[in-house]
């Protein structure tokens, strides 16, 4: 099968024949139907993110049972299924206490030992990233890394749920708690911002304001709720910020992972309120914030992974709110391209051209 491998950092990926091998206990193959791009397969290309090449990337994919390995009691050949990096173990600590999306079980490959779910065309092992390497025409998944959908949802807008929609819905709905009339603030207007745009949306938050650097996006976020826009590459956006909030807002979601971005958003949010960092800046760099700036205000600052998801319980649910037509997918799906087409696709998101692409399998 053909699929697209990091041989190096920093350098395109390369279409090869690659091998995939059957399922083992607990592992369902699937033919892939879809895959989005996120800008985190672009950090790990340029090595902001340490996954070893060579490795097969991809972790925003939808697709189809094809078949299952022993054990496998969730899922039955035909099933359409929506993959998520989040893997659950359902008994470490973590999970227990209803949070599988901080499982340590995500990080796990097969055990030690196994022959490798994929390898290249000398029989060389490629690594899976993410359990789930979906830029790669099948995938073998452990069982908990997948979701059964309805059949009546269309696989190529079901993908975009299987990262930057949980991640950017989940960081409104799930890992703060956004009361109605909220002042809202997105940073950052790709798939992740244009999902927790929706996300404070749907919680019923009041003034909403979606900045970037590319005007062209705010006719879309208005269309999924925002109030205001703001141009950061004209003038200083914290500061009109501050201007439309009156002082600040409650939530400011950074969804880009920039340490200047980080930054500003601290500086957007205002007395009493909550900094959520989306965005995944580059390992190992650092951010400077002034801790009186915190104690002062009380104002607080909280990571937000994966929109601290229950996926097998989200996902359902957001398929539910696209069909209802209460989740924007379609408008977010700038270009649909081939697997070929996959350095072009990272070239168009490095200049902000796009909002969310998607590699349509055959
Ligand atoms: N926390 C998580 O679990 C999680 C999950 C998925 C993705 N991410 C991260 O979320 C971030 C966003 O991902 P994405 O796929 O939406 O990225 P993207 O590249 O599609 O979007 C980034 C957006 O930021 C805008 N931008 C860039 N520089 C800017 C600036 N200085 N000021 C204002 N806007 C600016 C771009 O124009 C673009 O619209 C990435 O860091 C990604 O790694 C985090
Ligand atoms: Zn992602
Ligand atoms: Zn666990």
């Amino acid at each position: 099968m053909k699929a697209a491998v990091l041989r190096e950092n920093q350098k395109p990926l390369e279409i090869e024949d690659i091998s995939i091998d059957k399922p083992g206990p607990g592992e369902v193959l699937l033919r892939t139907a879809a895959s989005g791009l996120c800008h985190s397969d672009l950090t790990v290309i340029e090595g902001g993110l340490p996954f070893p090449p060579p490795c097969v990337l991809g972790h925003e994919p939808a697709g189809v049972v094809e078949q299952v390995g022993e054990g496998v009691s969730d899922f039955t050949p035909g099933d359409r299924v929506i993959g998520c990096l989040s893997t659950w173990c359902g008994v470490c600590k973590f999970c227990t206490q209803g949070r599988p999306y901080l499982c340590p079980s995500q990080f796990e490959g097969r055990p030690e030992g196994s022959a490798a779910r994929l390898s290249d065309a000398s029989g060389a092992p490629l690594g899976q990233f993410a359990n789930l390497a979906s830029f790669a025409e099948q995938m073998l998944c452990p069982e908990r890394s997948l979701v059964k959908i309805r059949d009546d949802m269309p696989l190529d807008r079901a993908c975009l749920i299987g990262c930057g929609v949980t991640t950017g819905l989940g960081a409104a709905l799930n890992t703060v708690d956004i009361p109605a009339g909220a002042s809202v603030v997105i940073v950052g207007l790709g798939g992740v911002g244009l999902a927790a745009l929706q996300g404070a949306r749907i919680t019923g938050a009041g003034r909403i304001v979606a900045v970037d650097t590319q005007s062209w996006k705010f006719e879309m976020a208005r269309q999924f709720g925002a109030s205001d826009c703001v141009d950061a590459s004209e003038g200083d956006a914290v500061a009109a910020v501050h201007e439309i909030t009156g002082g600040g807002a409650d939530f400011v979601f950074e969804c880009i992972g920039l340490v200047p971005t980080v930054q500003q958003s601290v500086a957007m949010t205002g007395r009493g309120g909550t900094t959520v960092l989306v965005g995944v800046v580059p390992i190992p760099q650092m951010a400077s914030i002034m801790p009186a700036d915190l104690t002062l205000q009380e104002k607080k600052i909280t990571g937000s992974f994966m929109g601290s998801n229950r996926f097998r319980f989200d996902m359902p649910k957001y398929v539910d709110f696209y069909l209802d037509g209460r989740l924007k997918l379609d408008e977010m799906i700038s270009s649909r391209i081939g697997l070929a087409e996959v350095n072009d696709g990272f070239d168009r998101m490095r200049k902000g051209e796009v909002a969310r692409q998607v590699i349509v399998f055959q």
